[in-house]
This record gives C-alpha cells, sequence and structure tokens, in this order.
C-alpha cells in the first residue's frame, strides 16, 4: 500500500506508520495461543492480540495464575496487545495498570465485541455498544490509568442489531475517550459470526474518524482484500477464522497487497509440518510429554485441519486422536492419500 494516508498526528503505533497496512491477526480464545501466534508471525501477521481475559481475574489471587497464561507471549510476536473485558471501569483500569507493569506489551485491546451470553450478561464485551455512556467511561478510565505507558486500542462490532448500529457513534466516543486505534469487526452482536460482515460501515467509520481503524471480517483470502477495501481508508487489516485452517493467509494477503499477484498455496507436506510443529510445541509449552494425551488439541487440530483436501474423514479421525504418534499415523494416511498434491484454492 502507498502513503495514502495521513499519518496520525503523535500516533504511539508505529506499525501503520509510512502507509504499511498491518496485518493482525484476530484473537480467538480457545485458538490463537502462544504458539499459533509464533507461527501466524513467521508467515506475515504484522500485530497480535492475546485472547481476551476478563479483567476481575488479574485481580483475584485464585484467577490470576490462569489469566497471566493466556497472556502470555515472546518478544518476538511484538507489536502485541493484551486484550481485557469487563463492566467495570476501575477494575478494568486496575487490570490494565498490572498488566502494563508486568508485561509491558505494546498496547491494551478494550474488548466490546463479544457476543457470548455469559459475557453479555455481565454487562460486558458487546452489551456496552447498547450503553455508550458506560462504554465510554470504561475506555477513559483505563486510557487515563496507563496512556503515560503505553496506547490503549478498542474492539469493536458495528452495533447490537441491524437496527441499532452504531460503530460511528462508538468510535467517535472512543477517539474522544483517548482510544488510539479501533478494530471493527463488520457484524452486529446479533449476527455472531454468520452472514457477511458490512465493509461499508466499517469503511464509513474509517473516514470519519483521525484514529486508524482496522477492518475486520469476512477476510478469507487474497482476492477478498482487494474486494473489502475497494474505495476505503481502513488503515489495517484483522484476520480471524479464515487463519485458523491456513496461517499462509498473511503471506498470501501481503504478496497481493504488494504486487497483486497470487503466490502457489502451501503444499500438503507443508501444512502438516505446521500442524505437527504447532501440536509439538504446544504440548511442550504446557508442559506435556510425547505420552500425554492430546485430547484436549482436538478441536485445534480440526480448526487446522479444515482447508485440507478430504477434511470431512480428517477431522472424524482427529475427533478420536489421543496421541503425538496417532497424529503421526494420521498425517501419514493423509499424505500417501492425497500425494501431495497443492491445495486447490487454498
Ligand atoms: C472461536 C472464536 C473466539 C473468539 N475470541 C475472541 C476474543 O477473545 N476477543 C475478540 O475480540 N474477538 C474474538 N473473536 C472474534 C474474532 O476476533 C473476529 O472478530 C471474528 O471472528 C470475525 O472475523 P473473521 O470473519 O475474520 O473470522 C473470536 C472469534 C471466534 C470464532
Amino acid at each position: 500500500m502507498k502513503s495514502a494516508f495521513p499519518r496520525p498526528h503523535g500516533s504511539r503505533l508505529w506499525w501503520f506508520e509510512e502507509g504499511r497496512c498491518p496485518l493482525y491477526l484476530a484473537p480467538m480464545a480457545g485458538f490463537t495461543d502462544r504458539i499459533f501466534r509464533e507461527i501466524c508471525k513467521e508467515l506475515g501477521a504484522d500485530v497480535m492480540v492475546t485472547e481476551f481475559v476478563m479483567a476481575n481475574k488479574f485481580l483475584d489471587p485464585r484467577g490470576e495464575r490462569d489469566a497471566w497464561e493466556i497472556v502470555d507471549f515472546t518478544p518476538q510476536q511484538r507489536p502485541m496487545g493484551v486484550q481485557i473485558f469487563g463492566g467495570e471501569p476501575d477494575k478494568m483500569a486496575e487490570a490494565a495498570d498490572r498488566i502494563a507493569d508486568r508485561l509491558e506489551p505494546d498496547f491494551i485491546d478494550i474488548n466490546y465485541g463479544c457476543p457470548a451470553p455469559k459475557v453479555v450478561n455481565n454487562c460486558a464485551g458487546s452489551s456496552l455498544l447498547r450503553e455508550p455512556a458506560l462504554l465510554q467511561e470504561i475506555a477513559e478510565a483505563v486510557v487515563r490509568r496507563v496512556s503515560g505507558r503505553l496506547p490503549v486500542t478498542a474492539k469493536i462490532r458495528i452495533g447490537w442489531d441491524r437496527d441499532s448500529v452504531n460503530a460511528l457513534e462508538i468510535s467517535r466516543r472512543l477517539e474522544a475517550a483517548g482510544v488510539e486505534a479501533i478494530a471493527i469487526h463488520g457484524r452486529t452482536k446479533m449476527q455472531g459470526y454468520s452472514g457477511e460482515a458490512d465493509w461499508a460501515v466499517i469503511n464509513e467509520v474509517a473516514e470519519s474518524v483521525a484514529v486508524p481503524v482496522i477492518g475486520n471480517g469476512s477476510v478469507r483470502s487474497a482476492a477478498d482484500v482487494a474486494r473489502v477495501m475497494r474505495g476505503g481508508r481502513v488503515r489495517g487489516l484483522m484476520i480471524g477464522r479464515a487463519a485458523l485452517g491456513n496461517p499462509w493467509i498473511f503471506r498470501e494477503i501481503k504478496q497481493a497487497l504488494a504486487t497483486g499477484e497470487e503466490l502457489p498455496p502451501p503444499t500438503m507436506e507443508e501444512r502438516w509440518s505446521v500442524m505437527v510443529r504447532y501440536c509439538e510445541e504446544l504440548m511442550e509449552h504446557r508442559n506435556r510429554t510425547r505420552d500425554d494425551k492430546i485430547n484436549w488439541m482436538r478441536s485445534r487440530l480440526k480448526s487446522f485441519a479444515r482447508e485440507f483436501p478430504g477434511s470431512k474423514a480428517l477431522r472424524r479421525d482427529l475427533e478420536t486422536v489421543e496421541t503425538l504418534d496417532g497424529l503421526m499415523a494420521i498425517r501419514d494416511r493423509h499424505l500417501a492419500a492425497s500425494d501431495s498434491v497443492p491445495v486447490a484454492g487454498a
């Protein structure tokens, strides 16, 4: 991308500089763990955000350990944001303060998009889109507490439902609160994760606010990028589910943005080698031995295999896989059957 957009005055988000269009890996709870993020980074993702964690967890001696584990990251993953959610300004500010002190991430990100009932019923996540004043108060409290040390960003949806799309109002409030970038998932809370994302709303907001807007939703391939960005002013792109089966999507999009050309898809061997590495490193990271069960990884492995040929049968096999050796046997069978052909349209 050329430097067509004005550089925001005094921005501390250096990854937007020089007209770059940074690619974010979307935070996805239960999937974008430290090892998966590492793989995406190597394959071209620029910016990472941890899975969301409830602010109160960092303040509770019993929940604290898990919380710190989820937001753990390596220096190679920078620029790295830690995402928190919650409905109480003082607790959100306190959690952000502790995170800033202990981890010194590149930014704190506030989640205003999660549609899950247990989050929404706690007056957090996307439910705050219906309470703009409280949403702003939370952002102000977090900014007040940590902005001397690091920037605060936010992730929102375009609104609660089709009749109450208010991303522009919300973004203006966030900007007024001192939030320095806004990622917009172009679906309403009521849409959940289905239907197409509304990039017209994302682009409208991107044109109307001074802070960088990162567009998110329905980007599944390099070819989608030109479509969603057409005429728009988004300053970055965030990729979610399409990266789960295909972390190569980042290098494919980068190539398309830089040259307009498509890269050949990865071979099956490449795909399997990344998948096996993912499994091995995640086991090691969680202090498991080679003989330990890998049942807890099944949903991650299945998401990885989604793009493979014969994925239906493969996913069925992965549903019962128990050990690393079992995974290798599945790999060998699958490679023999697919004869190492490149994956069409990956
Ligand atoms: C399994 C799953 C977990 C998610 N967890 C988070 C999360 O922790 N924080 C967040 O801001 N969004 C979360 N999201 C939303 C994604 O970041 C992203 O906004 C959404 O998937 C739309 O992008 P996509 O169409 O590219 O997938 C999650 C989505 C999925 C599918």
